[in-house]
């Protein structure tokens, strides 16, 4: 680590544990949540590596975690972001062999420092030596959301013979839309825009529904008759998703993975549950991950860069910000549609 500086430039969330509160992804204000810091580089332990980075990306995720709201607690003063791209500049005993690779990784959890800085330091296991024909803004999406949709339309393959997806718009929604297209699998998208319709259309879907029309529900009804989809894959998770599932078919699954608005749904037929088969279950590709065998997840990883490589997803930018400019810039480059806010160093 000779060559390497002793400080860094990190930013650095300001709550610890939990908030106790559920209030969603948005955010008025980073500095209600984040400081900058310079704080010193540091140094991988053992199966470790020390990432210099290139690109990381702003997912609901960490946006969650920032306000204590996530499936794990923050610790004070750490840096933010989960999610990255960069070359390994240091290892520790054990992880040699990464030593010198460009790789997208993940980063944050206990024990390692996250991706909004610098320096990143995580676990071996937490990176993927990437392709050099995958650039580093999709190396910085590469993991939570492309593995997210391998894994759920996997399941939705499996299930039947099309899936429902909302907030289709989100990164997550489009690479998910066009996987199913790829696969076969017809797709019912749910997006919050007029002007989302038509470019989702273009990337596959069969039916897009727009969730502020007022006959919403009757629509969708008319769509899930017609293509009886069986797995709901929602990241929306209120009033209305319940309205949905309780339009669908028999043996029906509502699989809730994210939970873009605090308000929470009230369950109206539980009788379906009971008589039609139906199933409410939830989604974390943390727990895929520790459940999903590593030759199983190595070919899903082979099969997500071949993607990106060859231009089938791409990663949708809205803006990029430097390390500098995310406690006063990340709200309002959060607000920009369409694509993924990108922090440099
Ligand atoms: N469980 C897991 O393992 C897992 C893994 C990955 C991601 N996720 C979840 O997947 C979701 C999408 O993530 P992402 O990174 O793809 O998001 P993203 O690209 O950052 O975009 C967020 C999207 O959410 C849409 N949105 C927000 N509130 C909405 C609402 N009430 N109705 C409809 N759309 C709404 C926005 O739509 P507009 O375009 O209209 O603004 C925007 O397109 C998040 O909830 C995330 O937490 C879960």
């Amino acid at each position: 680590m000779s060559d390497l500086p002793e400080t860094m430039t990190a930013i650095l969330q300001t709550g610890d544990g939990y908030s106790g509160r559920f209030d969603g992804p948005e955010i008025t204000d980073a500095a209600d949540y984040l400081k900058t810091a310079e704080i010193p580089v540091p140094t991988p332990g053992k199966g470790q590596v020390l990432i210099r980075l290139r690109a990381a990306s702003v997912n609901p995720s960490d946006l969650h975690f920032i306000k204590g709201e996530y499936g794990q607690p923050r610790i004070k003063d750490t840096p933010a972001g989960f999610e990255g791209c960069g070359d390994v500049v240091a290892t520790g005993p054990g992880a040699e062999w990464l030593q010198g690779n460009r790789v997208s990784f993940v980063a944050g959890g206990v024990g390692s420092s996250g991706a909004w800085a610098d320096y990143a330091q995580t676990d071996a296991s937490m990176c993927i030596p990437l392709r050099p024909d995958v650039s580093d803004e999709d190396g910085s999406a590469q993991i939570v959301n492309p593995l997210t949709a391998m894994a759920m339309i996997d399941i939705a393959d499996k299930a039947g013979e099309a899936v429902v997806i909302s907030a289709a718009t989100s990164q997550l929604g489009k690479l998910m839309i066009s996987l199913a297209h790829d696969k076969g699998l017809k797709s019912i998208a749910l997006v919050r825009r007029a002007d989302a319709v038509e470019p989702l259309k273009a990337l596959g879907a069969d039916e897009v529904l727009v969730t502020t029309d007022d006959d919403v529900v009757a629509q969708f009804a008319a769509a899930s008759k017609a293509l009886k989809p069986i797995a709901f894959l929602d990241a929306v998770s209120d009033q209305l998703s319940e309205q949905l599932f309780v339009a669908m078919p028999n043996r029906a699954r509502w699989i809730s993975y994210g939970k873009l608005v605090p308000e929470l749904p009230k369950l109206t037929q539980m009788g379906q549950l009971i008589f039609m088969g139906k199933q409410i279950e939830g989604f974390w590709l943390t727990r895929w991950m520790m459940t999903t065998p590593r030759e199983d997840q190595a070919a899903v990883i082979g099969e997500v860069q071949a993607r990106f490589a060859d231009g089938r997803w791409k990663t949708d930018v809205a803006a990029r910000l430097t390390l500098d400019q995310v406690v006063s810039g990340l709200a309002d480059a959060l607000k920009k549609p369409d694509g993924k806010v990108i922090i440099t160093p």
